[in-house]
């Protein structure tokens, strides 16, 4: 939610600014906006729509050699380009960029207002411009370092001030910030990809941390100006990753590249001799491990629904009882912590404020939290007590793909882990690595497929709406492929268990409310084509994912989609793909933006 960067620096300002806004565009996409410091005096420009319409109304001859920019998704104010960042104070001397909310602002704003500030804009942010400008009297850190307690919220957030020539102030508390150290120029952005094409070299900040940065140079120190001492990390993506290649967007891009992320996730964590898993990550002993009672895996989104597959698959497989909690829940539900329960955290940005609140209040009553991340740095990833990373390389679309085959995969590995230590014998292990390793081909052979979704979707991509039904470990897996199609097709969609379509849904069943059943080999079949039959029999039309071979499904149903056979366990893999594929033709069918769907953003760090 929202992407902001900041630069000291020889380089072209507006260059780097734009350029660093474009990569965070994931972030938010409604509107955005640049500040250019020259000597003693600031200028903004700002525009409501993508980064290229802010870019078409800068001027190429704009530069400076100070400067910051943000892209915004909006929280507080609607859509407009005086309510994109940055803000200024009441003498305009003062900007400043951030992402997050502050929840106190009405009260801060009144009060400030009865101090004489005049506001411009409907949002929640400007209100920090004017309260440093309270503060201020000759240092601007220190305006700024006196300002952050007063604020309520989360805030990633930047600060320029006209009379201070090439000095950025950072602070953070909730959303993200990273520095970025290059050969004499600084970054401050809410993410690495802004940077990564001038520095791999970074520090991630810490909530309650404030930076003071210059294009040489840069101080770390808290609240109470105690500087700290911060270590110097590398980021390990490469920079073709942020790019397309061959493919028209990224969602497709990152569906392809699920082959390759799969094996990422397993690299050097198959212990073939010993059949099971190896995740020194984990921090945990084997005695440790051996000890876990319940398993609590909390998420949101995609992620909740790669939770929640593994969750029946750990209960199935390893026999420890495990459940899925949306974060959002847990965080205000007062949980109960016991002994012997193992938390996960799964979240593919390591930012999601929802996921974060969930971990510290676990922790905040011992709990053991373990992250599954994706962004390495990441502040769950920080956070977290232990984990996994699952190594997908960046997932720029917002729809998240393959993190979710990612998640599985490094779940998957701790299942094997955990039942190999308890019931699974030796032989079994083998047998279970061998269908994991199994899984990239069986993707390759959908993927080489994809037309064949395409051509669902163009007989399908009108329908008002779509009912997404599985059973079992499938479950959860319909209802990743309702929201996929919800995301970026804008199609109303539900996932439900087939089986409680009769307690309800099934009463949404016309010729325009498809129904797409996912129906692998497993023992839950049968009800599954009763399910299919009931759909039909009410003149609804059915798609079905089933095995190579099933032809009864076949006969069912109005089409059929075949997938490779695989063994139940893996069964989620080989569904979901070609789900992931129908909604990205779907969107594609009807010109929906499939990267940035509307309404949405990458990295939910908002509550
Ligand atoms: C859906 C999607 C979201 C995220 C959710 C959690 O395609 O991307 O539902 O899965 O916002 O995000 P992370 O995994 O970053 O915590």
């Amino acid at each position: 939610m929202c992407g902001i960067i900041g630069y000291c620096g020889k380089k072209h300002l507006t260059d780097v600014l734009l350029t660093g806004l474009k990569r965070l565009e994931y972030r938010g996409y409604d509107s955005a906006g640049i500040c250019l410091g020259n000597s003693n005096s600031l200028t903004i420009y700002k525009k409501e729509g993508k980064i290229r319409d802010l870019t078409a109304i800068v001027p190429r001859e704009a530069t400076g050699s100070w400067g910051m920019g943000h892209t915004r998704w909006a929280t507080h104010g609607g859509v407009t380009d005086v309510n994109a960042h940055p803000h200024t104070d009441c003498s305009g001397k003062i900007a400043i960029c951030h992402n997050g909310i502050i929840e106190n602002y009405s009260r801060l704003k009144e009060k400030l207002g009865s101090e004489g500030h005049s506001f411009h804009t409907e949002t929640d942010s400007e209100v920090i411009a004017h309260l440093i400008e309270s503060m201020y009297s000759g240092d601007l850190e220190k305006a700024v370092k006196d300002s952050v307690p007063l604020l309520q919220g989360t805030f990633g957030l930047l600060v320029m001030h006209a009379d201070h020539p090439c000095e950025i102030i950072g602070a953070r508390n909730g959303s993200p910030l990273v520095l970025g150290i290059g050969e004499n120029e600084m970054f401050l952005a809410s993410d690495v990809s802004a940077m990564m094409s001038h520095t791999k070299q970074v520090v991630y900040c810490e909530d309650g941390e404030v930076v003071k940065l210059s294009a040489l140079d840069y101080q770390v120190s808290d609240l109470r100006n105690r500087p700290i001492d911060k270590e110097v990390s590398r980021i390990s993506w490469e920079l073709e990753e942020l790019e397309k290649g061959k493919f028209s967007h990224f969602m497709i891009k990152e569906i392809f590249e699920q082959v390759q992320s799969i094996p990422r996730a397993m690299n050097g964590r198959v212990d073939e001799n010993q059949a099971t898993a190896r995740l020194g990550g984990l921090n945990m002993t084997e005695r440790e491990l051996l000890g876990i009672k319940r398993v609590v895996i909390i998420a949101a989104g995609t992620s909740f629904y790669a939770g929640q597959t593994a969750a029946w698959l750990l209960e199935s497989l390893a026999r420890i009882p495990a459940v899925t909690e949306l974060a959002s829940e847990l965080r205000y539900r007062n949980p109960l912590v016991e002994e012997g329960t193992l938390y996960f955290a799964v979240s593919q940005s390591g930012e999601t404020l929802d996921t974060l609140m969930a971990v510290r209040e676990l922790q905040s009553k011992g709990a053991r939290v373990l992250g599954i991340c994706n962004v390495v740095g990441s502040t769950i990833a920080r956070e977290s007590d232990g984990g996994v990373y699952i190594h997908s390389g960046p997932e720029i679309a917002v729809a998240s793909t393959k993190a979710f085959t990612s998640q599985l995969t490094a779940l998957y590995l701790f299942i094997l882990k955990m039942a190999r230590m308890r019931h699974m014998a030796w032989l079994q292990g083998q047998t279970f690595i061998e269908g994991l390793l199994s899984v990239p081909r069986c993707l390759e052979s959908i993927l080489a497929r994809a037309g064949e979704l395409q051509a669902l979707a163009k007989k399908y991509h009108q329908a008002e709406s779509f009912l997404f039904l599985g059973r079992g470990i499938n479950y959860p897996v319909a209802l990743e492929g309702a929201l996929k199609l919800k995301e970026i097709a804008y199609i109303h969609a539900e996932g439900c268990s087939a089986a409680e379509i009769k307690h309800g849904p099934i009463a949404l069943i016309n010729q325009n409310t498809p129904s797409m059943f996912l129906v692998p080999e497993d023992h839950l079949r049968s009800k599954l084509i009763s399910n299919m039959k009931e759909i039909k029999a009410r003149g609804g039309p059915v798609i079905a994912l089933c095995m190579e071979g099933d032809r009864e499904t076949a006969e069912i149903a109005d089409d059929v989609f075949y997938v490779p056979k695989i063994s139940e366990e893996f069964s989620p893999f080989v569904m979901v793909v070609p789900l992931q594929l129908f909604a990205y033709y779907c969107a594609l069918e009807l010109e929906r933006n499939v990267d940035q769907p509307r309404n949405l953003a990458k990295s939910v760090t908002v509550e």
